[in-house]
């Protein structure tokens, strides 16, 4: 008799983020079942408006540290073998203010679902990791090994991000992806821990000059969000030519740096703007350059970064001139 090949059902938590519903969108484009959950700490339920009706989706508006999630899911979804976790408190600025709480959520909440997927066997658990587990370290390229336990952590945020990345990549079936800096449509340019890009290109679309702090020669490794997407798939064991899940810490980056400055002109450019830059002083804590070694993740799985910094802006752009609904 022959055996009906079910597709994993994936559970995504920080659903209704910027990237996690980009991701929602991409693994029910493959078919597969999802489970979201977002207690909308960060979350908005416009970012879900493309899939909340979706047969093969499913919605819960739990918080990740909730008792038994995963238990709790598995009874509802039994499918469910992988895990992708994203939710996470992503403010810097409200993580220096609450270390406390950013450390339970973080890092506390991060090591509970891991060690309850190893209960209940999941096959993948991927975790977003993020280039603040660096702190200020200005070896560029950033290697895997540079971030440990006596780096010097700016925020609590790249703290807990640190000890959770570690904690998953324990894991036989964990995964922790340090993204660089992720940007894209639905990235939100009104929010405090928003991305340069969103907000340069809402400040070019309104007419009003782009704020660069310091002298604009500080640099970023930019990374477009169909590139993460992928990346997160391959992780898994969703994707790519092995198919299996994989473990270990890796960048996820392009491993090209853009100055700040050059960002500006570009998106001035595109936008049409005959718009002016103001310069304003260097913001307080800023880390000067940013720089993705990206060798390890490519080599593991052959994944790379398809989306040039040029196409993303474009994309980004014309999301962001879309017609207000
Ligand atoms: C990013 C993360 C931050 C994390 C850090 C770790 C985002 C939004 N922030 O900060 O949470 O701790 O990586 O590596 O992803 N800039 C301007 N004008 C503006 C806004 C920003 O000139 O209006 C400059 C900033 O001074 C900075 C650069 O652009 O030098 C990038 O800023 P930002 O997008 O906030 O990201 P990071 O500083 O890299």
């Amino acid at each position: 008799m022959s055996k009906i090949a079910t597709k994993p059902g994936c559970l995504v938590t920080g659903v209704a983020g910027f990237v996690g519903s980009h991701l929602v969108e991409r693994l029910l484009s493959l078919g597969f079942e999802v489970v979201g959950v977002d207690n909308f700490f960060s979350g908005r339920w416009e970012n879900m408006a493309a899939f909340i009706d979706h047969p093969h989706f499913h919605f819960y508006e739990y918080s990740v540290n909730r008792s038994q999630l995963l238990a709790t899911l598995r009874r509802l979804h039994p499918t469910l073998t992988r895990c992708f976790h994203l939710a996470a408190i992503v403010s810097v600025p409200y993580s220096m203010e609450h270390p406390e709480e950013t450390m339970e959520v973080n890092y506390r909440a991060t090591a509970d679902l891991a060690q309850e997927a190893a209960q209940l066997a999941f096959e993948s658990f991927v975790f977003a990791g993020s280039a603040a587990e660096y702190g200020n370290d200005q070896r560029l390229p950033l290697a895997e090994e540079y971030a440990s336990a006596e780096t010097v952590h700016v925020s609590p945020y790249g703290r807990a991000k640190y000890f959770a990345s570690q904690c998953v990549a324990e894991k036989p079936f964990g995964a922790a992806l340090r993204f660089f800096n992720i940007y894209g449509p639905r990235q939100d340019p009104a929010s405090p821990y928003s991305g340069v890009i969103s907000r340069f290109i809402d400040m070019s679309l309104a007419g009003r000059p782009l704020t660069v702090f310091g002298d604009g020669l500080q640099t970023r490794d930019f990374i477009y969000v169909s590139d993460v997407v992928e990346a997160y798939l391959h992780a898994a064991g969703l994707q790519g030519t092995s198919l299996l899940p994989f473990s270990g810490i890796y960048n996820i980056g392009t491993g090209t740096a853009a100055t700040i400055l050059d960002l500006a002109r570009t998106i001035l450019r595109l936008t049409g703007d005959t718009g002016s830059l103001t310069f304003m002083d260097e913001r307080a804590g800023d880390i000067r350059h940013s720089l993705a070694a990206v060798e390890c993740f490519k080599t593991k799985c052959r994944w790379t970064p398809r989306i040039s910094l040029y196409e993303g802006l474009q994309s980004t752009l014309r999301w962001a001139r879309r017609p207000v609904r």
